[in-house]
Formats: structure tokens, C-alpha cells, sequence
């Protein structure tokens, strides 16, 4: 399967925006309002001790939207020249991942919650898990 040709520099932090009242907020996230792909598939990672890292795997084709929807964490994407670390601290704050990156995550707050809306089901064979795979694919 080809990897697409993706850098660092397609993807970004997308305020999504709130609504705000005295009792609270509401972070609304609507297929075809704000986010650039539909969303086939929602899940989040908590509970991850402290020092741990998740990820290290690139995509062929799952698009996602990256939310701390409580906590801290950070996110460093990779395209195979250039890396970029970006630390998500807010529930309306969306980190944009296209396709053919390398992605980890680490530094996690206690508590934290990675929500991560993408755009298809789970599927192993979307995954590279071995970096020099990636690096050879790209
Ligand atoms: P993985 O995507 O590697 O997690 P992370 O990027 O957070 O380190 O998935 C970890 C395990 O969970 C893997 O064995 C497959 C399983 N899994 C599913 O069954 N469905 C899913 O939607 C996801 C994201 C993972």
C-alpha cells in the first residue's frame, strides 16, 4: 500500500469553538460543520500511567481529530524529516491528523483523557507499527 506524502505542516490545531454559559461549556464537534472528514469511529485513552507513551505507528489512510477532553498530553507527529510537538491542555481544542504521519504521545497528565475521533473503523492493516517501515514507505 502507498503512504501518502503528508508533512508535518498539514496538520493543525483547530479551535472548535464553545459554547459557554455561568454552569459550563459544550465543545460541539458535527460531521460537515467543523471537521474537515466524517467520523466513523470515536474512542479515548485513559488510565495511562505516568512516563508512558502510546502510538509509535503511522497510518495509510485514518484521518483524526485529537482531543484532551480532560488533562494534558502531548502529541509528537512525524513525517520522516521533520517532527513537531504540539501539547493539547483544553477540551476544545483539536489537534488535525492526516494520514502518513508517525505519531506519539506522552507526557500525561494525571487524570488525562486522549479523546480521538477518526474517520474509519478499526482496521490493523491501516497500521505501520515498525519505524523503518515508515521511513522507507515515505
Ligand atoms: P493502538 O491503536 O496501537 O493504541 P495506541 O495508539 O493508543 O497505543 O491500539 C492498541 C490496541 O487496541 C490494539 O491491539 C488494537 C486495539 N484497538 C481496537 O481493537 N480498536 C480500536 O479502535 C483501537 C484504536 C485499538
Amino acid at each position: 500500500m502507498k503512504l501518502k506524502n503528508s508533512t508535518v505542516y498539514d496538520c493543525s490545531v483547530i479551535d472548535v469553538s464553545k459554547v459557554h454559559s455561568d454552569s459550563g461549556n459544550i465543545t460541539v464537534v458535527e460531521n460537515s460543520q467543523n471537521i474537515p472528514f466524517d467520523v466513523n469511529r470515536v474512542y479515548y485513552l485513559y488510565d495511562v500511567p505516568s512516563g508512558e507513551s502510546r502510538g509509535g505507528h503511522a497510518h495509510y489512510e485514518l484521518e483524526q481529530f485529537i482531543i484532551a477532553a480532560s488533562g494534558s498530553f502531548d502529541v509528537i507527529i512525524d513525517d520522516g524529516t521533520n517532527t513537531k510537538r504540539v501539547s493539547l491542555n483544553r477540551p476544545n481544542l483539536a489537534l488535525h491528523i492526516v494520514p502518513g504521519l508517525w505519531r506519539e504521545l506522552n507526557n500525561f497528565s494525571s487524570g488525562s483523557i486522549c479523546m480521538v475521533l477518526a474517520s474509519h473503523k478499526y482496521d490493523e492493516k491501516d497500521y505501520i507499527r515498525d519505524y523503518n517501515e515508515f521511513i522507507n514507505k515515505k
